[in-house]
């Protein structure tokens, strides 16, 4: 008999058709809306696999209820919303989909960070909102990115990626990492420092960092207070790593110049959250890796993870 899966989203019908052929597939078919709990507990009773998103929390309470599941497939490279210690107990693979979203998100970090400098989304307003009357020399001026310094917090395969945009923009960059990376120190020429001299030295601070308990509120007011008057901040990685009361203070007293934030504390962010009204923050959906393209290599690669687990292949991108 074939295994059971759920998938907790519309995903793309190739995708779809290709679990189909090895396994009884039952599928959340809204497109825009998360899979209401209730449902996801009541689906997860009998299956071998579930093939979730970020927006699902795989935790302990609903692996409990998941008496035969095998393998958990994150169709994403973060994985802080499954409880990978819960599910190594039980023996439950975890998989995520590393690699193919490097270069995506890398972009994405990059737009943010030309938008804030040279406030893109702030001009464009202006000027459909009619407020361009003359051409003026201190007009809507901003930060220059090349020769700029950038500090990289989390040096992984998201942040070499922006390193090797940065150099492009001939910008120094510096980075801070739970461990040195010597080729990438040699191949890219960045620095290894501390992390209080790395807040201190950039013109950019771009978090890349993966959302663990160590990097749960990383970023607080100590730390923007060390970042320069004219620095930008810029965070493509989870939104709990930058505490986000302590980042709209710095940002409404000009502590720091502007930032970029593409992950929020709260997804999707409630319309009242005061960093909404403030000018100096570019806001985006979580968009990091939403290209065409990537979006369905990480549909298709979470597909292949779960198939390699629950056909016994060597397993790929295995967390646990
Ligand atoms: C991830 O994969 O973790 C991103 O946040 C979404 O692409």
């Amino acid at each position: 008999m074939k295994p059971k899966i759920y998938i907790t989203r519309k995903i793309p019908d190739e995708i779809v058709n290709k679990l189909e052929q090895e396994c009884q597939v039952r599928m959340w078919e809204e497109s825009e809306a998360p899979v209401p709990r209730e449902v996801l507990e009541k689906e997860v009773a009998d299956i071998d696999g579930l093939y979730c998103l970020l927006t699902e929390s795989v935790d302990k309470d609903l692996l409990d209820k998941a008496t035969s599941l095998k393998v958990v497939s994150n169709m994403a490279v973060g994985y802080n919303n499954i409880d990978i210690d819960a599910a190594a107990e039980k023996g439950i693979t975890v998989t995520n989909t590393p690699g193919v979203l490097t270069e995506t998100t890398a972009d994405l970090t990059f737009a943010l960070l030309m938008a804030t400098a040279r406030r893109i989304v702030e001009a464009s307003d202006y000027l459909k909102n009619g407020d361009w009357k003359t051409w003026s020399p201190m007009q809507l001026t901003g930060q220059d990115i090349f020769g700029a310094t950038l500090g990289i917090i989390g040096m992984g395969r998201i942040g070499e990626a922006v390193a090797r945009r940065a150099r492009g923009f001939d910008m120094e960059v510096l980075y801070n990492n739970r461990s040195r990376k010597p080729k990438v120190e040699e191949e890219l020429g960045t620095t290894y420092v501390a992390m209080e001299d790395l807040l201190r030295q950039s013109d950019f601070v771009c978090i890349l960092a993966p959302y663990t308990p160590e990097t749960e509120n990383l970023i607080t007011a100590k730390e923007l207070a060390l970042m320069k008057e004219t620095a930008i901040l810029i965070n493509t990685a989870r939104g709990g790593i930058v505490n986000e009361t302590d980042l709209y203070e710095a940002l409404k007293n000009k502590q720091i110049w502007a930032a970029g934030i593409d992950t929020f504390e709260k997804e999707p962010i409630d319309l009242e959250n005061p960093l909404l009204k403030l000018d100096n923050i570019v806001t985006l959906p979580h968009i990091g890796s939403a290209s065409i393209k990537t979006r369905m290599k990480m549909a298709d690669l979470a597909a292949d993870n779960l198939l390699s687990v629950l056909f016994s292949e060597k397993p790929q991108n295995v967390i646990v």
